[in-house]
């Protein structure tokens, strides 16, 4: 790996190139009559939330994909919200279900994403898509540990032996993502934020993965010369007046200076968290008439 000044991870370019397969694929789908279907629940109104679904709405109308959003009332039961889930499971002509997270204090997120059919999983988040991934087998899978994973490919071809640094153990990211790169033969560590010494760790890294959700928490004298960062962290520093900033997880003009690659924010893991997901509706998609197909023949 190089040293010395960091060249940047473009997550635009990365994912402008999947787009053009992805068209494509999409275009081979229609031929044999299948239209993928997304429908993505919102619940509420955070602000955030509202940004990443309308985001995760424009690029799959962009690629060819019918989706939809559901955009449903703070004070919903979970009940109606498990029966609005169910009503799109047994919908033919949606091959995949997100809900967007958070959600609201008083639906439980595992109940929610039990109820989701686990073929229509886009997120991989039902037990059944993190079991076979744990397990190597088949799945769908999370789709920001997916884009890392894709990006992390563009700049390393052999990952075996590797030392992993991921920091933060959510079930989005942080958990998956140290799974995926188990899978790619790294030696693994997860810290979180019980971890003791953190910096002794993360500069014995050869990847750093930042999931920590905290402002430029990732900074210099804890990376490794020419280690690769990837910077999932997404937050809104408040500037005074109303006015906010978007900034990731690592320190990136101060890291630059030791990384030898780095992804930045924004242009970096999030266009690739949202490409991957429509990856996944495509993959749902083909495997819903695969599976149809066997039963017909
Ligand atoms: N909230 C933050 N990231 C995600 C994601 O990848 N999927 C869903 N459904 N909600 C999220």
């Amino acid at each position: 790996m190089n040293e010395g000044s960091a060249r940047v991870i473009n997550g635009r370019e990365i994912a402008a190139n999947l787009y053009q397969e992805m068209k494509k694929d999409v275009e081979r789908l229609k031929e044999r009559h299948i239209l993928p279907g997304l429908a993505i629940i919102r619940v509420g109104n955070d602000y955030a939330s509202g940004i990443y679904v309308n985001n995760k709405i424009k690029r799959s109308l962009e690629i060819g994909i019918h989706a939809k959003q559901y955009h449903i009332e703070e004070t919903v039961s979970q009940a109606a919200l498990i029966d609005k889930i169910e009503t799109l499971n047994n919908d033919s002509k949606v091959h995949g279900i997100i809900i967007q997270l958070p959600l609201p204090r008083h639906i439980d997120p595992f109940s929610v994403i039990h109820a989701i059919h686990p073929a229509k999983d886009v997120d991989g988040f039902h037990p059944i898509n993190v079991g076979k991934l744990t397990l190597g087998e088949p799945c769908l899978q999370p789709c920001t540990p997916q884009g890392c994973i894709v990006m992390l490919e563009t700049v390393i071809k052999d990952f075996a032996g590797l030392h992993a640094v991921v920091i933060g153990r959510s079930n989005i990211v942080g958990r998956p993502m140290s799974t995926m790169l188990l899978a790619k033969n790294c030696t693994v560590t997860i810290c979180h934020s019980y971890t003791k010494n953190l910096a002794d760790i993360t500069r014995t890294a050869d990847i750093i993965i930042a999931a920590a959700g905290k402002p430029k928490f990732i900074t210099k004298d804890m990376v490794k010369k020419g280690a690769v960062v990837l910077d999932v962290g997404i937050n809104r520093i408040n500037l005074g007046d109303d006015n906010y900033m978007m900034c990731g997880d690592v320190d990136f003009k101060e890291v630059s200076r030791v990384a030898s690659y780095i992804s930045p924010v924004p242009g970096g893991v999030g266009q690739l968290t949202v490409a991957m997901l429509i990856k996944n509706v495509i993959k749902a998609a083909s495997m819903t008439r695969s599976f149809l197909d066997k039963v017909n023949r």
